[in-house]
């Protein structure tokens, strides 16, 4: 019970990652906001849940692009729950594989307002509830931040963004006792994952492949990426500020 009676805030809660991070938040007592578009898949997760206990969801309908209702979201959280321990800006779009000569300047910018405007936004309309418990900003970035990826270099630049944006952050609110942290995922078997590998040539041989980059020969789970997302929002981690941790695998070894 490492987040008993205690709020977070999970955007693109409802599968993936962010599941995976709801779902251990709400095993260890917590009390969880899942943010995102799908009402039916949003409610029926926060259901089973709260079904399964100790802690409690609710689903609450939020575009993050939309960043208005995102801080509306945050608001209702509060007025739901009374308090914010934890935002978890994970909620995020990759696009197929595109060149930069097929990626026109819109589909950065919305791709931009999607993955990493929503950080900026759900860390600013959470600040002032997190400065009353010393709270933490944990936001989902990627690898590929560091290391680039072939034809993603609007999703690389995003993702980019977020490490910086969580660098400067954790200087800026060190002093109010918020901590700023990323993870920084590998490959990680979620519905992401399966789409982008559905627009590549040949989807079974990608998935071997990307499976295969990790040491353990396998990709992460959601669930193991939530674990991470726990120990970032514990006081076991009380001394972490400012990191983008690789949440890999190995997969970056032996170059
Ligand atoms: N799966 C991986 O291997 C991997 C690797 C590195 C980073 N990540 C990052 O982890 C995060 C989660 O990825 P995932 O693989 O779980 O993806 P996913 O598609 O399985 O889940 C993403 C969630 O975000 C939600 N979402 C997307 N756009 C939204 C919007 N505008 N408003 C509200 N919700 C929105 C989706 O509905 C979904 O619930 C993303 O930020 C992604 O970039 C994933």
């Amino acid at each position: 019970m490492r987040f008993q009676d205690r709020v977070v805030i999970v955007t693109g809660g409802s599968k993936g990652i962010g599941a995976g991070c709801a779902r251990v938040f709400c095993q260890e007592g917590g009390l969880v906001a899942i943010l995102a578009r799908g009402t039916e898949e949003g409610e029926s997760l926060a259901q089973q849940l709260s079904d399964d206990g100790p802690g409690r969801a609710i689903f609450i309908q939020c575009d993050v692009s939309q960043h208005k209702q995102l801080g509306q979201a945050v608001e209702r959280t509060v007025a739901e729950f009374g308090r914010l321990d934890c935002i978890i800006n994970n909620a995020g779009a990759h696009p197929p594989a595109t060149s930069l000569d097929d990626t026109s300047v819109e589909m950065m910018e919305e791709l931009m307002r999607t993955n990493y405007i929503s950080t900026f936004a759900g860390a600013k309309y959470a600040l002032p509830h997190l400065r009353k418990t010393k709270g933490t900003i944990i936001n989902m970035s990627s690898m590929t931040a560091i290391l680039g990826q072939d034809r993603s270099s609007a999703y690389c630049a995003t993702k980019g963004a977020q490490v910086s944006l969580t660098k400067a952050l954790a200087i800026e609110l060190g002093p109010d006792g918020i901590r700023v942290n990323a993870i920084l995922p590998s490959n990680i078997d979620t519905p992401l994952m399966r789409d982008w590998a559905a627009t590549l040539d040949d989807p079974e041989s990608a998935l071997a492949r990307v499976s295969a980059m990790q040491v353990f020969g396998r990709m992460g789970t959601s669930e193991e990426m939530g674990r991470i997302a726990l120990f970032l929002a514990t006081e076991d981690s009380s001394f972490l500020t400012g990191q983008a941790i690789e949440a890999e695998g190995g997969a970056s070894l032996d170059y």
